[in-house]
């Protein structure tokens, strides 16, 4: 059944701690969508992690808190992929192929590079930053991935990975699936509480702007209530004149699947502590089984470990053949079992 379907492949960084309500609503629901349409591969990428300095103790925990909430939100191992990148080692080894026809222009023109390398003081980029995008496309190479779900900021990793998929290709013959990004643009874009100018991030802002999914419920309902709005009173969508009220229907809208017309008819003539109280029960009631089902998972690493065990070895399998293929074609002796 699932080799018919396109193949998708995404990533995601063992970094962030708790995602927040802006990588739910924007990437993992996607992800979990996918599952119904796509042979999806999803993995938490520690080897890319470690571009920049990690603490071991914290990456091991975020990368297990990383796949804890992925599950929590509605992988389903038995519907999709879901690994670890370093339990894959065909990850590096390609990665070293592709370093090898990557021009060192080509990789000098990576805008997320030269942005993190000035972020962490351009002496003290490592080698490994350079070639982030370099393993990323590895990563999609491997899985002969059709479609790449990500955000606007991956986009021309996903071109280097299709440039080299046809070098590659061209050189030596029909090796990969050239991908493309897949980029849904109605996804739900969700701005800070407090500054409705700027996209939800952890960077951003104060911590009363930003939605962790799992932080207290009772710290959630306080900061949609606390939300920015506007002086006026009536809850329309106008993301021009009316950011923070427009940002507190999108929210809504996409939580519970009612249009924002819906629910401009249900607050016709109320004020914006109804619409707030509302919200923050329907956050409330969305976090609460969403902790609850991570911690389950952080609390029995054993089986966490396990699925995640199983997910490798899925991935690997392709892998593997992926990577025998490319060694072969670029003249390697076969190793003698
Ligand atoms: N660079 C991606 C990000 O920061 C993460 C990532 C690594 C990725 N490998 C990938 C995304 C492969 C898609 C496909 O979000």
């Amino acid at each position: 059944m699932a080799s018919s379907r396109p193949r998708a492949l995404s990533g995601i960084q063992p970094t962030a701690g708790s995602f927040h309500l802006g990588n739910y609503l924007g990437a993992i629901r996607q992800y979990v969508a996918l599952q119904e349409t796509h042979d999806a591969f999803y993995m938490v990428v520690d080897l890319h992690a470690i571009t920049v300095p990690q603490d071991p103790a914290e990456l091991r925990a975020n990368t297990r808190l990383a796949a804890a909430q992925l599950l929590a939100a509605g992988l389903d191992p038995e519907r999709c992929t879901l690994f670890v990148q370093s339990h894959v080692p065909e990850h590096a080894q390609l990665g070293w192929v592709m370093n090898c026809l990557t021009g060192f222009g080509e990789a000098s023109r990576m805008t997320q590079f030269k942005d993190k390398s000035a972020r962490h003081g351009a002496d003290r980029a490592t080698v490994g930053l350079f070639t982030y995008p370099i393993l990323q496309v590895a990563d999609i190479l491997l899985y002969q991935a059709d479609a790449v779900p990500v955000g606007e900021d991956q986009r021309q990793h996903v071109e280097l990975t299709r440039d080299l998929a046809e070098r590659f290709n061209g050189r030596f013959g029909e090796t990969f699936t050239v991908p493309a990004p897949y980029i849904v643009k109605e996804v739900a874009k969700i701005y800070d509480l407090q500054d409705p100018s700027i996209k939800m991030s952890k960077s951003a802002s104060t911590p009363k702007g930003l939605v962790n999914l799992l932080d207290e419920p009772k710290t959630t309902a306080k900061k949609v209530k606390s939300a920015v709005t506007d002086t006026d009173t009536v809850i329309r969508f106008d993301a021009e004149e009316k950011p923070g009220v427009s940002n507190l229907l999108t929210i809504y809208s996409t939580l519970t699947g009612a249009t924002i017309a819906d629910l401009e008819q249900k607050y016709e003539g109320k004020g914006y502590g109804a619409l707030k109280t509302d919200l923050a029960e329907v956050m409330v009631d969305f976090v609460t089984p969403f902790r609850v089902r991570t911690q389950e998972y952080l609390d029995d690493t054993e089986t966490l470990d396990s699925i995640l065990a199983k997910g490798a070895e899925k991935a690997r399998a392709v892998a593997a053949e992926t990577l025998a293929d490319a060694y072969d074609k670029l003249g390697f002796v076969p190793a003698k079992h």
